[in-house]
């Protein structure tokens, strides 16, 4: 598998430079603006400030404050936290422990995907090194009163709890549903408490944003998207592997990066994401563009893009935890849409009907699940007309402008 040097988490850093610039800066404030400063935003999909999720939690009274590392990363065609909790373990956890510091947490976890569960012995060696170097544990780095301990904890195998509501009820022992929101985990999180809850990735940055400072990395990436992303390639194509490329990089670039010729589309961001036909191309890896928790499927020209469709949606109907009506009952709907379209049986009002739905199920399912559901599906429909054979009736009414 391929991995190239990148700009931020894949370039050189001295061990503990995070944590000891952190101690040198000291007080909380100043770790947050620097942070804030940075612009970075979160790496496992939605992108929030990590700079104002601090603060949150830091603005809040309370005895006790969390920090959590969401490493259930169980999207379809995303691998990178994996590499990076095998290569770069140290980096997170340190990102976690300044986290502690930034908003005043003395414990931390890490919720680890069920079938990571190999990477455990090598995860909890590094603890306990980090813990050796004075890097974890009591007074940290010398620092009288930084106190910060992470524990692993592992999940059970299922896709929604990598959504960070469902996470914290599967930490403390409930079934991993979503929670309403609000109240938000940075208000009501962990046992109640404030809490951080951030991406594997987004922790390693941090290091490196403490050490090298926030205009070093706004001068990577876009004006709007600072730094890099780190991203999954799969499918059809030469060096499948793990990447570090500069945000506003484009899917062109991506394709000549990973030695692949041609394409017939990519589906960005998994099977919660779209599909890009290989004219958009030119579109860019950026929370203004294309935005992605890091999966890139490369598709060729003999993939079925209704087979991976309804892939994506067998996917979701294992993975709903059903607690809402438009995602339990939708996702079934839009697999008969799927068969009616294979089968050359779709009317136009059928058709209409269902991408009603799909807005439907955008704007009123309670979490990210049920809302990116009908993503891939609308998508290939808008983009890729001649793609799937349509009864003869619609291709004449043109439903589809064109
Ligand atoms: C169904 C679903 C699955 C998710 N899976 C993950 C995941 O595996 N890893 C992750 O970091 N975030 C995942 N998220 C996003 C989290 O809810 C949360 O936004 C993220 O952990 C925050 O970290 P960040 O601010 O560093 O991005 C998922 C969201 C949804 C709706
Ligand atoms: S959208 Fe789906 S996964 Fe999310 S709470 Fe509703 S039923 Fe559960």
């Amino acid at each position: 598998m391929s991995k190239r040097q990148g700009p931020v988490i894949f370039s050189d850093i001295e061990p503990y430079a995070g944590l000891k610039s952190a101690v040198k800066m000291g007080e909380s404030k100043i770790i947050l603006d620097l942070v804030a400063k940075s612009n970075l935003r979160g790496r496992g999909g939605a992108g929030f400030p990590t700079g104002l999720k601090w603060k949150l939690v830091f603005d809040t009274q309370a005895d006790k404050k969390f920090v959590i590392c969401n490493a259930d990363e169980g999207e379809p065609g995303t691998f990178k936290d994996r590499v990076l909790l095998s290569e770069y373990a140290k980096l997170v956890f340190e990102g976690m422990a300044i986290a502690g510091l930034a908003i005043g947490a003395n414990a931390g976890f890490m919720y680890l995907r069920a079938e990571y569960k190999s990477l455990l012995p090598l995860i909890e060696k590094v603890l306990t090194d980090m813990r050796a170097d004075g890097a974890l544990g009591k007074n940290i780095m010398g620092k009288e009163g930084f106190d910060f301990d992470v524990e692993i904890r592992l999940g059970a195998g299922a896709y929604i709890c990598g959504e960070e509501t469902a996470l914290i009820e599967s930490l403390e022992g409930n079934r991993g549903e979503p929670r309403n929101r609000p109240p938000f985990p940075v208000n009501t999180g962990f046992e109640g408490y404030p809490t951080t809850v951030n991406n594997v990735e987004t922790f390693a940055i941090i290091p490196h944003i403490l050490t090298k400072g926030a205009e070093w990395f706004k001068d990577i990436g876009t004006e709007k998207s600072s730094g890099a992303k780190v991203i999954s390639v799969s499918g059809d194509c030469e060096n499948k592997g793990v990447y570090e490329i500069p945000y506003g990089t484009s899917l062109n670039e991506i394709l000549k990066m990973t030695g692949t010729s041609s394409a017939k589309a990519i589906q960005v961001g998994g099977a919660s994401g779209v599909c890009v036909p290989k004219e958009d191309f030119t579109r860019k890896i950026a929370f203004e563009d294309l935005s992605t928790g890091g999966s890139i499927i490369v598709l060729g020209e003999k993939v079925n893009l209704m087979d991976m469709v309804e892939n994506f949606l067998e996917f979701f109907k294992e993975e709903s935890c059903g607690q809402c009506t438009p995602c339990r009952e939708g996702i079934p709907v839009f697999l008969e849409a799927v068969k009616s379209i294979k089968d050359e049986k779709c009317t136009k009002e059928y058709l209409q009907d269902i991408l009603s739905l799909a807005e439907t199920m955008q704007c009123s399912s309670k979490c990210g699940l049920g809302q990116s559901v009908p993503n891939a599906f609308v998508s290939v429909i808008e983009k890729f007309k001649n793609e799937y054979k349509l009864s003869k009736k619609i291709k004449e009414e043109k439903v589809f402008n064109g």
